[in-house]
Formats: C-alpha cells, sequence, structure tokens
C-alpha cells in the first residue's frame, strides 16, 4: 500500500471479519482476486485502512443478489485500491455498477421469457429450444445425446 497510515486507522483482519460479518478465510480470499488490499506489519500481519470496510459491504450486497465477485471486481476497477477513493471515484464505481447490474437485468428477463415459454411447451427439442440448447450450441458436434458423457 502505497498512502500510509497511522495506526488507529488500520484494522487487522480480526476487526475486518468482525466489523463485516465475513469470514477471515473469504477476506484472504478477496485479497487474493484484488478486491481488497492490506498492508503487513514488521511481523507479516495485515492491516486494512478502514476504507476497505465499504468495499467488503459491497462485496456482501453482491453476493446477497448473486452477483460473480468479477462483476464487482469490474465494478470496482477505477477505484483505487492503495488510497482512500474520493467521492468521484465512488461515484464511477456506481455508474459501473449500475451497467453491470443493468445487463444481469436484460439477461434474467431474457431467462425468464424463455422458461416460461418452455414450461408452456415441454418439448425440449435440440433444434426449437433456446433454453435447453441456447444458440444451437450442440447442433454442430452431430445428432444424438451431446450432454452424457459415455
Ligand atoms: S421446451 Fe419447447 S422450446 Fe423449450
Amino acid at each position: 500500500m502505497e498512502e500510509s497510515h497511522g495506526p488507529e486507522e488500520l484494522l487487522s483482519v480480526g476487526e475486518m471479519s468482525r466489523r463485516t460479518g465475513v469470514a477471515v478465510s473469504a477476506l484472504h480470499y478477496y485479497e487474493e482476486f484484488g478486491l481488497i488490499a492490506s498492508g503487513r506489519t514488521a511481523g507479516n500481519q495485515r492491516r486494512y485502512p478502514r476504507h476497505m470496510l465499504r468495499r467488503v459491504a459491497l462485496v456482501s450486497v453482491a453476493k446477497r443478489l448473486g452477483i460473480p465477485l468479477q462483476d464487482v471486481k469490474e465494478a470496482f476497477a477505477d477505484v483505487p485500491l492503495s488510497s482512500t477513493p474520493r467521492h468521484e471515484d465512488w461515484q464511477r464505481a456506481s455508474r459501473r455498477w449500475k451497467k453491470v447490474l443493468e445487463r444481469r437485468r436484460r439477461g434474467i428477463e431474457q431467462l425468464e421469457k424463455e422458461l416460461t415459454g418452455c414450461i408452456g411447451c415441454g418439448c425440449l427439442s435440440m433444434k426449437a429450444c433456446s433454453l435447453l440448447n441456447p444458440d444451437d450450441e450442440l447442433g454442430d458436434s452431430g445428432t444424438g445425446a451431446r450432454r452424457i458423457p459415455v
């Protein structure tokens, strides 16, 4: 981390876990995945600046909504990890986040449309059913069962 913090501004991984309700192992994973970052003490213990609490809170909300971590990472792309984000950084992230949510909403609406049609149909045709075989992905691989390993 580039920015220097006084000791009172930094949180241990245990404090982060307690304050966010996120397991220590998940915090380690988020860090490995690049969603959060920490500095190290002389004894090689993680210390998180307080602004990481906001990131973890947003990741938790995203998880509750079923949004993949990769999408969250995309939304956070312009929010600095190594210094306290400015209001404008979060505004930019918010706009990106809105686009990600919009894309997901459209995907869910499309799926809902296809599912509703298929429930009423029930043919499960590999040729006609876009839910079972989207864009006829299996059409080029020949006839017969394609998904059952022999
Ligand atoms: S089940 Fe018939 S089109 Fe999907």
